[in-house]
C-alpha cells in the first residue's frame, strides 16, 4: 500500500501570531513556486496555540492548500483545567493534527504514556489525527536499548486506539539525541526503528493497519538530510522542528520528500 509522504513543521515556542502570518505566506509562495503537489505530499504546520486563528483566517481567506495544527491537547473535556487546551476547540479551529507526547513535553511537564495515550483519544474523539512522539534518549541509545524502550512508548502511547484510529494515526520517532542538536539519525539507525514500530503496530493490529499508519522521523532534519532518510521503506516522512522555521529550507525538504 502506498503511504502518501507527510512532512509536518514543529514550530515548537517560536513565532508569534504576527510573525505566523509571514511565515506561512511565505511558505506557501515557495511551495506554489516549486509546483508542490499537495496530493504527493502533504504538508502540517504547527504553529503555537496563540497563532492558530490567525493562521485559519490566513489558510481559509486565502485558500491556502497548507494544513495546520497544534503542538498539544488536554486529555480532558472542556471544563476547570486553567491553562489546557480542549481538543474540540482545536477542532473548531480547523486543526487536522496534533502532536502528543513529544519528549519536550514528556520532559518538562513530566507526561507519561498514560497521559499520552489519553491525549491521543481526546484528538481522535474530535476528529483531529493524533501525531504520537516516541524516541529514546543517549543513555538508552548508548545501552542499545533504544528498539525495547520505543515500543514501551509506542505500546503504551497508543493503547487507547483501535485498529482502525491507528491505522489513521501517526507516529513519529524522535530520538531526543538528535532534536536541536543537528545530529541527525542516520538513514539505517532511522529505518531501524520506524520498521520495529510498523512491526509492532502489525503485531497488534494486523498487517493491514500496520501497512496503512505513517511513521516519520524528527530529529536535526534538514533538506540536506531529508531525501535519504525518506528513501528509507519505513520512514514515511519528517517531523522538522528548527527548519521548519524557514520556508525555503522547510519547502526544500518537502520537495525532498516528492515520491
Ligand atoms: P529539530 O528538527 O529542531 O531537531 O526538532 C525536531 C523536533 O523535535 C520536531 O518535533
Amino acid at each position: 500500500m502506498a503511504r502518501t509522504p507527510l512532512i509536518i513543521g514543529n514550530w515548537k515556542m517560536n513565532v508569534d501570531h504576527v510573525a505566523a502570518v509571514s511565515l506561512v505566506q511565505k511558505l506557501a509562495w515557495t511551495l506554489k513556486d516549486a509546483e508542490h503537489d499537495p496530493a504527493a505530499v502533504q504538508v502540517v504546520v504547527l504553529p503555537p496555540f496563540t497563532d492558530l486563528r490567525s493562521v485559519q483566517t490566513l489558510v481559509e481567506g486565502d485558500r491556502l492548500d497548507l494544513a495546520y495544527g497544534a503542538q498539544d491537547v488536554s486529555d480532558a473535556p472542556p471544563g476547570a483545567r486553567t491553562g489546557d487546551i480542549a481538543a474540540a476547540f482545536l477542532t473548531r479551529l480547523g486543526v487536522t493534527h496534533v502532536t502528543v507526547g513529544h519528549s519536550e513535553r514528556r520532559l518538562h511537564h513530566g507526561e507519561d504514556d498514560a497521559l499520552v495515550a489519553a491525549k491521543a483519544v481526546a484528538a481522535v474523539a474530535a476528529g483531529i489525527t493524533p501525531v504520537v512522539c516516541v524516541g529514546e534518549p543517549l543513555e538508552v541509545r548508548r545501552a542499545g536499548r533504544h528498539v525495547e524502550h520505543v515500543l514501551a512508548q509506542v505500546d503504551g502511547s497508543l493503547a487507547g486506539l483501535g485498529a482502525e484510529q491507528v491505522a489513521a494515526a501517526v507516529v513519529a520517532y524522535e530520538p531526543v539525541w538528535a532534536i536541536g542538536t543537528g545530529e541527525v539519525a542516520t538513514p539505517e539507525d532511522a529505518q531501524e526503528v520506524c520498521a520495529a514500530i510498523r512491526q509492532r503496530v502489525g503485531q497488534v493490529h494486523g498487517e493491514a493497519v500496520a501497512d496503512a499508519v505513517r511513521v516519520l522521523y524528527g530529529g536535526s532534519v534538514k533538506s540536506s538530510s531529508a531525501a535519504s532518510l525518506m528513501a528509507q521503506p519505513d520512514v514515511d516522512g519528517a517531523l522538522v522542528g528548527g527548519a521548519s522555521l524557514d520556508a525555503a529550507e522547510f519547502a526544500a525538504i518537502v520537495g525532498a520528500a516528492r515520491p
